[in-house]
């Protein structure tokens, strides 16, 4: 419908200029909508990825996008825009690859022996294009070999962008995100189409995406019984508030015993007491304890 609306691209005449006051009420809206906080030194950043939508709308001022995405019965759908506009997608197969070891070799042969009931249940929060939850679907095929067929195998991906997750469903993928992939693993679960690497069916039905947004109670509160959760490198885009808020639907979502991956860079200190630390080399994992959760108060972001 917007689309329809909105004109070409456009060249300015007068380049536009984001006031500090409206910068704050965009960066304030965005926060409150994803979590996704923009202190002053991204003003910039963010002042250019609002002017790629202003061109594409043809509109000539931060103002009149304000009042579209606050006001205009089209602004959910141009919030949704925005969101592929300012998220940072980076991402790669394979990526960390001594998480990726430990989680093959240790935690999920361990959770795997544990199990009574063969179902595994794995979330990846903040997918991007989909290369996290299909590399662990290979590295579950690995560990799993033809043993597969008994096992109930669920990877559920989610992101809040829905272009990310629209590239993420096809599954097609250039050499570069695979840079770090051993090449035996991309021989045997990728079939290559000229420079394009799709990733296989046996792959592919492993996994499931979604458009969730992380700080939305209402669609985490759905996401139960898992043994991993992996987020990594999203926490750092959240300030300290929606971090906690975050890390706690994680608890609430992990089985006993359950394992979170973070990014390397990010740490749990000062958002929850509720995870155990477990130390491998270069790699520490976060282990849902078993006592109440201690995820530390947090106050409710509007929605
Ligand atoms: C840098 S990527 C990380 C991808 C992958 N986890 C990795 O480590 O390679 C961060 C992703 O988090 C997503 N994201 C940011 N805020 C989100 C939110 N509130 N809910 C869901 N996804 C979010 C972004 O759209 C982006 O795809």
């Amino acid at each position: 419908m917007l689309r329809e609306l909105s004109g070409p691209k456009v060249a300015f005449l007068r380049e536009p200029q984001l006031s500090d006051e409206l910068f704050v009420q965009l960066r304030d809206m965005i926060y409150r909508k994803s979590g996704m906080f923009f202190n002053e030194s991204k003003k910039y950043l963010l002042e250019r990825r609002i002017e790629n939508r202003l061109k594409e709308l043809g509109l000539e001022k931060f103002e009149d996008y304000y009042y579209l995405l606050k006001y205009s019965p089209d602004g959910e759908e141009e919030f949704r825009a925005l969101l592929d506009e300012i998220t940072i997608n980076e991402t790669s197969f394979y990526r960390n690859a001594p998480q990726m070891e430990v989680f093959q070799k240790y935690l999920l042969p361990e959770v795997l022996k544990a199990k009574k009931v063969k179902q595994l249940k794995l979330w990846s929060a903040g997918c991007s294009t989909g290369e996290e939850p299909y590399t662990l679907a290979i590295l579950i095929l690995e560990v799993l070999g033809a043993g597969i067929s008994g096992w109930s195998v669920d990877i559920l991906g989610v992101d809040i962008s829905q272009s990310a997750l629209e590239k993420a469903r096809k599954g097609e993928y250039g050499r570069y995100t695979l840079r770090n992939m051993p090449l035996r693993l991309v021989q045997k679960y990728f079939v290559k189409d000229g420079p394009i690497y799709k990733v296989r069916e046996e792959v592919k039905k492993l996994v499931r995406f979604e458009a969730i947004n992380l700080l939305d109670r209402s669609q985490t509160n759905k996401i139960r019984g898992m043994d991993f959760v992996f987020c990594r490198n999203v926490l750092i885009y959240f300030d300290a508030e929606a971090r906690r808020r975050v890390v706690a639907s994680f608890y609430e979502s992990l089985n006993p015993g359950g394992y979170l991956f973070i990014g390397h860079s990010e740490s749990l200190h000062g958002i929850s007491r509720s995870f155990d630390l477990v130390h491998f080399p270069k790699v520490i994992v976060y282990k849902k304890n078993e006592r109440i959760s201690t995820v530390m108060s947090h106050k409710p972001l509007v929605l």
